[in-house]
């Protein structure tokens, strides 16, 4: 599953990448990191929309843009049995994206999501690596998230990933006209060895 990161990475990624596990299916699919632009928001908002039961708004994405936080698309090539959706202007399509805040020390992942297609194929934990990897290079102690506590998938990427709960906030997401559900706060030590996968 480890292998070293091909040359697709080269400037797509402000990070100093060495080696990352890298998801066996990417070389085939010719996976390249992206900014996300304005350009984006159709195709991605089309894919949050298809993964969470409460997606961002259009609007979210924009304001991340504008606030000039981190935001990058996870591209790649369809498969010949594949038809891509959302495409994109260069024929490959979103496989994922990732949102993130950096603050003085520390990075607040704001959103991660894996096109439904994609998901359990490693792409998030790959994205995860590349930004705790970014994140060093910025000089990150810690890398900051917050997860609805109904969300098992995304609990058990994080823990796998290293990520310890850390605290709760009550009530923090919408879960119906009526109801909240809790934020479980994670975080993860970037000066920490990396857990063994
Ligand atoms: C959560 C999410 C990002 C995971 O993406 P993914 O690419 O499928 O995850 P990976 O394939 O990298 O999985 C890595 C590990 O996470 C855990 N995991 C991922 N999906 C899981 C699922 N559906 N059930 C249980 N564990 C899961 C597993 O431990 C997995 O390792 P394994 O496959 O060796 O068992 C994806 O399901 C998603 O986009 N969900 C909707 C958006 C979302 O909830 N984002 C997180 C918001 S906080």
């Amino acid at each position: 599953m480890t292998q070293a990161l091909p040359e697709w990475t080269a400037g797509l990624w402000p990070a100093p990448m060495d080696t990352l596990p890298v998801p066996l299916e990417a070389d085939a699919r010719g996976i390249a990191f992206m900014p996300m632009t304005e350009a984006d928001l159709d195709a991605v908002h089309a894919v949050e929309a298809s993964a969470y039961a409460h997606p961002w708004t259009r609007r979210h994405f924009l304001d991340s843009l504008q606030a000039g936080y981190p935001a990058v698309l996870l591209v790649g090539e369809a498969l010949p049995h594949e038809t891509p959706r959302p495409t994109r202007p260069d024929g490959r399509w979103p496989m994922g994206y990732l949102v993130a805040m950096p603050g003085v020390d520390e990075v607040h992942l704001l959103n991660i999501t894996v096109n439904p297609p994609h998901q359990r194929q490693g792409w998030a934990r790959f994205m995860l690596d590349a930004l705790a990897l970014w994140s060093r290079g910025q000089g990150a102690h810690t890398l900051w998230l917050e997860v609805r506590q109904s969300n098992a998938p995304a609990r058990r990427l994080y823990e796998r990933h290293g990520f310890r709960e850390v605290g709760v906030r009550r009530g923090y997401y919408p879960l119906s006209t009526l109801q909240r559900e809790d934020a479980i706060v994670m975080q993860l030590g970037l000066d920490e060895p990396e857990p063994t996968p």
